[in-house]
């Protein structure tokens, strides 16, 4: 394609105020975050007011330097795309009412993207041969989601989390075994000292659900793990727990996707979101999609968590298809994927 279809886009779901260009979907010309970890690790979690109020002090910030790393101005954008769901309300909305604004003030089409799909989209900004069909993962702190892309924005759920998501799993044994927050990158930095074997936690099956994940029995396998040992006055291996814990979670989110490349015959896997980001997991995931002969795609660790570059390649596609949303579009903090 000659023509070049520049995006603005822009993520606040959560605790990243963020906000890329991106060209014709997979071209990224500046990718800005300005991550809130360090203020809610002071609360152990996400703390949702502070969330947007932090995202309204950022937004125009980060736009603006997104736009100067780009080397451009609102006026080579021919679309902006923002994620209008699922996430925290008062955080989407910053996002949704900026976009809004910018997109009536300079007469931009605007477009609405689902958090999620942003991720999935992830996928396409480094492998560029990376077309649907597709089996992908998307592992996140709110989603755990087995999804057959059969074509670009047509999706077809095929499993997910019964209770909690991967990510937050990690996040709350994290906390269990004193690591704090985000647990995800802690789990996995002291894993490395521990031994997988060491405790064996359970692997979820969800009886008439093969696709289905639930990780609220594991998460509980391991306080009640801890707890035994206090009583007993048994010293707790933190990293033995904390790559133990991490074998579990690996060895159900490579059986369920094993299971799933077999029945859909599919050639091509890909794994997205926060979690997607965890060294142990890519390994368990690319050996086994190695031995099945299906190619294997992830996004770099800075395209897992959340960013705009990836809400920007999805919005492409929408673009393409002549998706566009008016200036009534809302934040829909439970956003179903193909809604
Ligand atoms: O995709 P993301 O940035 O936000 C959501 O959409 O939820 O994912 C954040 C989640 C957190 O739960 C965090 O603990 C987890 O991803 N995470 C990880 C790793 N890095 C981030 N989980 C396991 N291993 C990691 N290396
Ligand atoms: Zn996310």
């Amino acid at each position: 394609m000659n023509q070049e279809i520049k995006i603005l886009a822009i993520e606040s779901s959560c605790d990243e105020t963020a906000a890329a260009v991106v060209v014709n979907g997979r071209d990224v010309r500046s990718n800005v975050i300005s991550s809130q970890i360090d203020l809610h690790t002071l609360y152990g979690g996400v703390v949702p007011e502070i969330a947007s109020r932090k995202h309204i002090e950022k937004i125009d910030q980060v736009i603006e330097q997104a736009l100067s790393d780009a080397d451009m101005t609102l006026k080579d954008i021919d679309a902006i795309g923002v994620t209008y769901g699922p996430g925290l309300v008062g955080a989407l909305l910053v996002g949704v009412a900026e976009a809004k604004a910018i997109s009536y003030a300079a007469g931009i089409p605007l477009i609405g993207v689902h958090h999620i799909e942003g991720h999935i989209s992830a996928n396409y900004i480094e492998n560029k041969e990376l077309e649907p069909p597709f089996l992908c993962l998307v592992v996140s702190g709110g989603h755990t989601h087995l999804v057959k892309v059969t074509d670009y924005g047509k999706y077809e759920i095929l499993g997910k989390t019964r209770d909690d998501a991967a990510g937050e799993a990690f996040d709350k044994v994290a906390r269990a075994i004193g690591l704090g927050y985000p647990g995800g990158p802690k789990i996995e930095k002291v894993s490395h000292e521990g031994n997988p074997e060491a405790i064996s936690f359970p692997r979820a099956k969800v009886a008439d659900g093969v696709y289905d994940f639930s990780f609220s029995g594991l998460k509980s396998a391991v306080l009640n793990y801890l707890n035994g040992c206090k009583m007993k006055d048994i010293p707790i291996n933190q990293a033995d727990v904390a790559a133990s814990f991490q074998k579990s979670v690996t060895d159900v989110l490579v059986d369920h996707a094993a299971h799933a490349i077999d029945e859909y015959h599919m050639d091509s896997f890909a794994i997205a979101g926060g979690v997607a980001s965890n060294g142990t997991i890519r390994k368990a995931m690319e050996e086994m999609c190695r031995k099945k002969g299906v190619k294997f795609y992830h996004p770099s660790p800075i395209l897992c968590t959340d960013n705009a570059a990836m809400i920007g390649a999805a919005a492409y596609y929408d673009y393409l298809a002549g998706k566009r949303a008016g200036l009534d579009l809302n934040a829909i903090p439970n956003l179903k994927l193909g809604e």
